[in-house]
């Protein structure tokens, strides 16, 4: 079986061909993206309508590309994905119009997939047979989650955040220090030669009875430091960027690490997987890896070029919903605040 998934949801185009053999065993065929990370930066964040223009550009060469390098034809393809939400409007609409179309040309089914739920699974995305369950902590630019997952489409929420997502956070914060965008894997690079000891930054929301996450605060006093070390003109200096850099990612890590163990053991499950753009940061894969080990708990972690925004893991969700018999009518609309629980 192939399916044909779009992605398109925020400033990555991407097509992905996915392949299910007699085995079970789902295999990659083809994963390419077109990033516009290039064209937002000068903008220090993503420009919606430069977005779904620059989609519209990128689409059409990209399957293309996706069905050469899989070196199958469109009449093969057995179903056709996208992204219909969360996101941003105008992006979210280029990629599903494009999947629907295909659909009506080539009379195969139209699966409509929630991107957060596209994260959840990408951990498995190489593994055959049934999801385990685990618990899932999803850290993305928009949205930091964690959730049960018991098994697929049979998801509980145990907490969000109140405000900044994660990845919100250290591209804000980026920002505030002077590094470009998108802040994250600056913030990271920049944190190797620092101390995360020096300077007290809060851990916000570690005393309180439920999972949920707050990184304003957190936010707001790396500008009261920034303004503490250079009260004459506010702006960072080369030589605090190290230390502000690796105190703030400390501070962000230890969190998300103690929340998703204490998540674990509360629900009796000894599986934890990351995903989501900020599961590339190498320290918060080490750091949770230790305390898994620590609590005897198996993690999965997504491999690189699955964390961040593409289009095998709309794929791979729409695999599981072609098996479920789970098919999008083609007048289903995108939501862009959609929810996955
Ligand atoms: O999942 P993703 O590609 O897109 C969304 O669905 O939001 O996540 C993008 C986010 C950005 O905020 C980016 O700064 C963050 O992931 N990110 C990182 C790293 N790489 C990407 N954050 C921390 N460390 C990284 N190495
Ligand atoms: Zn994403």
């Amino acid at each position: 079986m192939l399916i044909l998934a779009i992605e398109s949801s925020c400033d990555e185009t991407a097509v992905a061909i996915i392949h299910r053999d007699e085995s079970g065993e789902p295999k990659i065929l083809a994963s390419e993206i077109s990033s516009q990370i290039d064209i937002h930066r000068k903008w220090g964040g993503v420009v919606p309508e430069l977005a779904s223009r620059n989609h519209s550009l990128a689409l059409s060469p990209l399957i293309q590309q996706a069905l050469e390098n899989a070196e199958v034809g469109i009449q093969d393809i057995d179903a056709f994905a996208a992204t219909s939400g969360p996101g941003l409007a105008s992006s979210l609409l280029v990629g599903n119009t494009a999947a629907k179309a295909l659909s009506v040309a080539t009379g195969k089914p139209y699966i409509a997939v929630n991107h957060m739920e596209g994260h959840l699974i990408s951990p498995f995305l190489q593994d055959q047979g049934e999801l385990p369950a685990n618990i899932a902590l999803i850290v993305s630019g928009g949205h930091t989650l964690l959730i049960h997952m018991k098994s697929f489409g049979d998801y509980e929420l145990l907490g969000t955040t109140l405000d900044d997502a994660a990845g919100e956070a250290f591209d804000k914060v980026a920002k505030m220090i002077g590094l470009p965008y998108p802040g994250g894997p600056e913030i990271e690079k920049a944190a190797k030669s620092g101390n995360p000891a020096a300077f007290a930054l809060p851990r916000s929301m570690m005393k309180e009875p439920n999972f949920n996450f707050s990184f304003s605060g957190l936010k707001t006093a790396v500008l009261y430091t920034i303004s503490d070390l250079n009260p004459d003109d506010g702006a960072v200096k080369p030589e605090q960027v190290a230390d502000l850099c690796a105190s703030f990612q400390a501070a962000v890590i230890e969190v998300l690490v103690k929340k998703t163990i204490k998540a674990a053991r509360k629900s009796g499950v000894n599986k934890i997987s990351l995903s989501g753009g900020v599961s590339c940061n190498r320290t918060l894969q080490q750091e949770l890896q230790k305390a898994c080990d620590n609590a005897r708990i198996e993690l999965h972690l997504c491999q690189p070029a699955l964390s961040t925004d593409n289009a095998a893991m709309i794929a791979f969700v729409a695999l599981h919903k072609y098996l479920a018999g789970e098919f999008s009518s083609l007048d289903q609309g995108i939501d862009p605040n959609q929810k996955l629980v």
